[in-house]
């Protein structure tokens, strides 16, 4: 099978691209070549897909059976999509986001049959602007669309809500005693999925032509507190985290920037009903479960000093939060 990502070396398309590798796929990434990846076997197609004509140049004669666009966030990155792989690829499949189910949630159990409404965060609601435009794609001609919507997906980046989830900078705060925010009084429930879990529901659906059409979330059915969630990665860090909770709507209004991840996503209590990806790849099920999932993030950023990077912004915006809300800092 002939597969090409747009993107690859990402957060989660690294992990999905060794296990695409270790299955006999022939992969090819098309990107900037610019993020550091260590993916032997990988061909490599050089070029910014903001720039369709670069594009369309590396693209030249291609034919794919999958085509995973990771980094489409708009309507206009649909279009050019459609114009670049209209009758070039046997299956497209679109990275959304489980954020699109309707915000706050009515009943907690999410099936794909969930709604899709998110009136808070405009980042969740381009990606139902992107799934409406692309089912409208394969209803009037039939373009082989799959989307899949991933949820809080971890590793090598943390599942946090609060405290920069692609550097270490929460680790740090932990190992130094200073406190972390967490969010309400952290018993609302969230799902967090190791990226070598949602490689294997994700792979199973390549080829799958049943699938075209269709809708998926991929998660693990391991349901934590957030209160859980940060004792677990304290333990893996081996030091007590300093919680302070603090509500979402306080957050919100000291740091605005914060209103789509909290009000839009992570101030719900979340659970997935995985019954159907496990019907269509019936080999697939979240096997890592989190206290050990942290332990190996934990470990890739011990192997090598420059992945413990500090976002001094981070800092600067928890402080500032914590600061609002009486908290001493020391
Ligand atoms: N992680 C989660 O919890 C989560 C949850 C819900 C949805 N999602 C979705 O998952 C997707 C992110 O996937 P990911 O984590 O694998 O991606 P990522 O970490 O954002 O990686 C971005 C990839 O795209 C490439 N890239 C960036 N700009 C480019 C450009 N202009 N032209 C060509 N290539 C470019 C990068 O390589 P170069 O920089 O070298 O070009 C890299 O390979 C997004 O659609 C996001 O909405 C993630």
């Amino acid at each position: 099978m002939k597969v090409l990502f747009i993107g690859g070396s990402g957060f989660i398309s690294t992990a999905v691209s060794r296990l695409a590798l270790s299955r006999g796929i022939e992969l090819f990434w098309l990107n900037r070549g610019q993020r550091k990846a260590d993916v032997p076997g990988v061909q490599r197609l050089v070029a910014d897909i903001h720039q369709p004509d670069e594009a369309r140049r590396a693209l030249d004669g291609q034919r794919f059976d999958v085509v995973v666009d990771w980094i489409a966030f708009t309507e206009d990155d649909i279009e050019r999509d459609l114009a670049l792989f209209r009758g070039r690829v046997a299956q497209f499949f679109f990275i959304s986001s489980a954020s699109a189910y309707q915000k706050p949630p009515r009943f907690p159990v999410i099936t794909e049959s969930t709604p899709l409404y998110n009136p808070v965060w405009k980042y969740s609601q381009d990606k139902i602007a992107c799934e409406l435009r692309l089912l409208r794609a394969y209803r009037d001609e039939g373009f082989p669309v799959t989307i899949v919507r991933p949820s809080l997906t971890y590793e090598p980046n943390f599942p946090i809500a609060i405290g920069g989830w692609d550097s270490y900078t929460l680790i740090d705060r932990i190992k130094t005693g200073r406190p972390i925010i967490v969010h309400g009084d952290g018993s609302s429930l969230w799902v967090v999925t190791h990226s070598a879990d949602f490689a294997r529901g994700f792979v199973g659906l390549f080829g799958n032509e049943q699938a075209i059409g269709q809708a998926f979330h991929i998660t693990s059915d391991e349901v934590l507190t957030w209160n859980q969630i940060y004792e677990l990665i304290g333990e893996a860090a081996g030091a007590q985290p300093r919680m302070v909770h603090i509500a979402s709507d306080f957050i919100v209004r000291v740091a605005p920037s914060q209103t789509g991840n909290l009000l839009g996503d992570k101030a719900w209590s979340t659970i997935f009903d995985n019954t159907k990806i496990k019907t269509f790849v019936p080999d697939f099920h979240a096997s890592i479960p989190f206290r050990e999932g942290i332990r190996r993030t934990l470990a890739w950023f011990d192997a090598d000093d420059s992945r413990r990077r500090i976002d001094a912004a981070v800092n600067a915006e928890m402080d500032h939060i914590l600061t609002a809300y009486g908290e001493r800092l020391g």
